[in-house]
């Protein structure tokens, strides 16, 4: 039997190539060997976004984005969290499952604590319930549908644990195993992908290199990527250059192999070295860049797709509420 995949997808406008290396591309490589479930977490966005037009448009982006690097939603079911109420219901019963003092050390909820005391506010300042009980949302999404696998960043670790522990203490007063305990899977491309100025690529960093941008822009936004400052003539140590690091992510092993003796013997200047890493990037996105504008077009279509995938977990997720149901003496 193959494994179950499940991870949530946060709607939070267009997708940059940290994104893309980082967690697309592993998540549509791992639907090879797993049965996938991939949704749009729109429900999660709301604890942060309040503005329904942008929400709506950033769910449609997302969605689309990743169509267009090539999510197949006859192999993967994709929905959107929302068109599968079961996952709230779930959510009511875990809370009851959830101790508080859990919630207490989440990662998230700290840093706010943290930082709102360092800038003299109510420890409490801009905290809504829904980002404080945010790790339980989350353990819905995942126990709904008797995950396995988590892909996710190395920041989302914690809060599946928190699903694990959520889970064992259902498990444990009902002396079953009807929930699923999952495991988060690392995805160790993530740290890799570097941003214009050498750190990771973050939007809160604001190094970004955008999945879709126009050709044009694209070009112009490789040639922002810091380097130092050496001469043409000079030889260049490939190993400590950003250049090369996203080069490397989009040239084959030949292309990386002659880049790389050409940073060492010299005579090469930066302009030239981020031209290679343009056209090597430019030739893998802009099939997807093309394929992205025509979903963007046809956002009805859009919307079927994930429709589609909502009427196919439905009765999964009632299932499993059922089974649930009948367990805690609510059928
Ligand atoms: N919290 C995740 C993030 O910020 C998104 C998410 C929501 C998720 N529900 C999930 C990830 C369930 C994995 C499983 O990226």
């Amino acid at each position: 039997m193959k494994k179950i995949a499940l991870t949530g997808i946060k709607p939070t406008g267009i997708p940059h190539i940290g994104n893309y290396l980082g967690a697309i591309q592993p998540a549509l490589k791992l639907s090879e060997t797993c049965e996938a479930r991939y949704f749009i977490a729109d429900y999660h966005a709301l604890n942060a976004t309040k503005d329904p037009v942008a929400l709506r448009s950033m769910t449609l982006e997302i969605a689309a984005a990743w169509l267009a690097c090539g999510l197949d939603p006859d192999k993967v079911l994709f929905y959107r969290q929302s068109d599968v109420p079961e996952t709230f219901e779930l959510l009511t019963i875990l809370l009851a499952f959830t101790p508080k003092g859990l919630m207490n050390r989440a990662h998230a909820y700290k840093a706010m604590l943290q930082s709102n005391n360092e800038t003299g506010k109510d420890p409490d300042d801009g905290v809504n319930m829904g980002l404080f009980s945010y790790p339980v949302l989350m353990a819905a999404d995942i126990l709904l549908f008797d995950t396995d696998l988590v892909p996710v960043g190395n920041d989302q670790f914690q809060h599946v644990e928190m699903a694990v522990d959520i889970a064992q203490s259902f498990n444990h007063i009902y002396s079953n195993q009807a929930l699923r305990l999952p495991e988060p899977l690392s995805q160790p491309d993530s740290k890799t992908v570097v941003g214009l100025d050498g750190r990771k690529m973050s939007k809160s960093y604001g190094n970004i290199i955008p999945l879709f941008a126009p050709q044009k822009k694209l070009r112009k936004t490789v040639m922002k990527i810091v380097t130092n400052s050496q001469e043409i003539e000079e030889p260049k140590d490939p190993d400590s250059c950003s250049v090369f690091s996203l080069y490397k992510c989009f040239a084959t092993q030949d292309e990386i192999a002659a880049l790389q003796g050409r940073y060492i013997a010299g005579g090469m200047g930066w302009g030239e070295a981020k031209q290679e890493l343009f056209l090597a990037m430019n030739r893998t996105l802009a099939p997807l860049r093309q394929r992205y504008e025509e979903l963007m077009q046809n956002p009805d279509y859009i919307h079927q797709v994930l429709r589609e995938g909502a009427a196919k977990a439905r009765p999964l997720a009632a299932e499993k509420i059922r089974q649930l149901r009948q367990i805690i003496g609510i059928d």
